[in-house]
């Protein structure tokens, strides 16, 4: 199994894959995944959609940048980020030092279909359609890119054909 010590941090917009791509290079190279998400939820002992509700959106945000400073340090490992991590500068700054950031990109169809049945996203809930989310990544699309080492289109493509490319830039 091939060792790969570097760290590689997921961005992108919900439903671009970054959970399953994580899945995908944990199988592949052994890589360890921390989902940001999953341990801000946890740690908080509340779902994100009821951080989002109680203590509010600004709230969760600071959380998550200071979860990006709690992990420099870590090795081997697939960080999944949260779709709104790469918006504020401080956490570009931090992912940067971190590790190789790949983001992930779907077409807003792609996107649409991937949500669609899925009540965890509340910027999503009640704005689920094409439109609101095709503004959403344009809004962000620029954020995102700037973010990114790499780039990768997800549309049509299976986990492990991500994780082999993903590979053949950045594994050693
Ligand atoms: C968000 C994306 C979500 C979660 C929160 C906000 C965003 O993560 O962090 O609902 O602003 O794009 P996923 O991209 O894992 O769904």
């Amino acid at each position: 199994m091939m060792k790969h010590e570097e760290n590689i941090l997921l961005i992108g917009f919900m439903g671009c894959g970054k959970t399953t791509v994580a899945n995908a290079l944990h199988d592949a190279y052994g890589m360890d995944i921390i989902d940001t998400d999953a341990l801000i939820a946890d740690r908080e002992g509340m779902s994100i959609s009821d951080i989002f509700a109680q203590k509010g959106e600004e709230y969760f945000r600071n959380l998550e940048t200071q979860l990006l400073i709690e992990l420099q340090g870590v090795e081997n490992t697939v960080i999944s980020c949260g779709g709104g991590m790469a918006l504020r500068e401080v956490n570009v700054a931090e992912m940067k030092k971190a590790g190789r950031v790949v983001l992930l990109t779907a077409s807003p169809e792609t996107i649409y279909e991937r949500v669609k049945d899925d009540h965890s996203r509340p910027l999503l809930e009640n704005n689920k359609s094409v439109e609101f989310i095709a503004g959403m990544l344009e809004a962000r699309g620029p954020k995102y890119r700037a973010a990114a080492d790499m780039v990768i289109a997800t549309d049509g493509r299976t986990a492990e054909e991500i994780c082999r490319e993903i590979c053949r830039e950045i594994c050693r």
